[in-house]
């Protein structure tokens, strides 16, 4: 196991009513607040109001940045930071979901640099500063509510990069389970296979790591088994909307991958999908996710999947390991198309091969190659191609 520093220095309102806090926590930052938001749910839910209250009653100064795109664009990015400088914004309020979060993150961190924000996600300049954030969740999914890191989009190159500061750290997360009841039940879908496919990819490991772990790692995933139906069929069922917030945040805030240190599989290359596509990310996620683990089980990682299946899905133990393996990704594969309802192949959702071979080639620039199964250019192309 390798050593680790654990350090989640966001503070949790988290439940129904938490919102009146808001005004306490916007007033410890300065005088200037810009809210961020994205296409409109904010307005058709009534939050914006409820927002908008609680920066009068801070007695503060409120500036906007509406119309953040899913998959957020490094224009908006650079639009928001342009209001940072221009008005001395000291403290950014984010209201939505992980691509409103996390396109705030890079308005505070662009905030402090003359230049195009893209140069961040590009490496041209490092991040040393950024502006306070606190945000209201949406949308339980990414987790970017309490991690670090955030991915933006630049349609011009068609690149999707992903980035984490310690500084772009929000401070002050407000998480109310009953702002997700509005979330459509295909996004409630997407979002469940998200947060289930960050702890896969952490949980797929073969090192010999903290048994601790490995447990709280299996609760998450029977968390998400649970409640996600739930949610799906009773959109206002607190107990499951609940459960899927606070997991989505711990799924990804540094706590499971203590100690466990190897490159992530699916985000790679979902990453190259939804660069390429503008699909929801999700959604790539689910349909890639059976398949890497199709791809990548053989006699050296059957292990793995075994305890994935007895402790997971609750599968025989006293069957053959690569029997329990192989109903291991079949039940994956049932809960994400059959019981969420996601489409299960890339070719329902309008893609073809063409990009394949330039999609494996970005994808392995990430390290793929300390992977759980390291991966090539070769065989993150089969991977796609299952997926057809
Ligand atoms: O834009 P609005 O009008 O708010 O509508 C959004 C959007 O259309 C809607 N929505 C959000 N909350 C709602 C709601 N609709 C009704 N009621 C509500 N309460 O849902 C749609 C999708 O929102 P989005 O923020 O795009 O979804 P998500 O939270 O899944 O974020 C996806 C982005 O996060 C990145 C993804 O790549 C993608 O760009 N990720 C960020 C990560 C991180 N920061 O750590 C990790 C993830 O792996 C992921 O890569
Ligand atoms: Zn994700």
């Amino acid at each position: 196991m390798n050593n680790f520093v654990y350090d989640i220095p966001t503070k949790v309102y988290f439940g129904e009513n938490q919102l009146g806090h808001l005004h306490e926590e916007l007033r410890k930052y300065g005088k200037k607040v810009l809210l961020t938001y994205g296409g409109g749910s904010i307005k058709k839910s009534g939050l914006y109001e409820l927002v908008v209250d609680e920066v009068k009653k801070a007695g503060m100064e409120l500036f906007e940045l509406a119309g953040i795109e899913p998959n957020p664009r490094v224009y908006s990015v650079n639009a928001g930071a342009d209001i940072c400088k221009k008005e001395n914004i000291d403290v950014l309020l984010a209201v939505g979901g992980g691509s409103v979060i996390d396109c705030t993150k890079f308005i505070g961190a662009a905030a402090f640099y003359d230049g195009n924000a893209w140069d961040i996600l590009t490496e041209k300049t490092t991040v040393e500063k950024c502006l306070p954030i606190i945000d209201i969740l949406t949308l339980a999914a990414t987790g970017s509510e309490m991690d670090s890191g955030g991915v933006i989009s630049n349609p011009e190159t068609k690149d999707k990069i992903g980035m984490m500061y310690p500084v772009m750290q929000p401070k002050v997360s407000f998480l109310d389970p009953t702002l997700t009841y509005s979330v459509s039940r295909y996004q409630t879908a997407c979002g469940a296979a998200d947060m289930l496919n960050h702890i896969l990819e952490v949980y797929f490991n073969m090192n010999q790591d903290l048994f601790m772990l490995d447990t709280v790692m299996e609760g998450l995933m029977r968390t998400i088994i649970k409640f996600a139906p739930v949610a799906l069929d009773k959109p206002h069922d607190y107990e499951a909307r609940a459960n899927l917030m606070w997991t989505s945040s711990w799924a990804i805030n540094g706590f499971v991958n203590g100690g466990k240190r190897q490159a992530w599989s699916c985000h790679p290359m979902e990453h190259e999908l939804s660069a390429l596509y503008d699909i929801t990310h999700g959604l790539g996620l689910a349909i890639l996710t059976p398949r890497w683990l199709t791809y990548c089980l053989d006699e050296t990682t059957v292990s793995k999947y075994y305890q994935y299946g007895v402790n997971v899905f609750g599968i025989d133990p006293t069957l053959l390991p690569m029997e329990v393996a192989k109903m291991s990704i079949d039940m994956t594969a049932e809960f994400l198309f059959k019981t969420l309802g996601l489409q299960s192949t890339l070719t329902e959702i309008g893609i073809d091969s063409s990009n394949f071979e330039l999609m494996a080639k970005k994808s392995v620039q990430g390290g793929l190659a300390y992977a759980f199964k390291p991966l090539n250019e070769a065989d993150v192309t089969a991977i796609f191609t299952a997926c057809l």
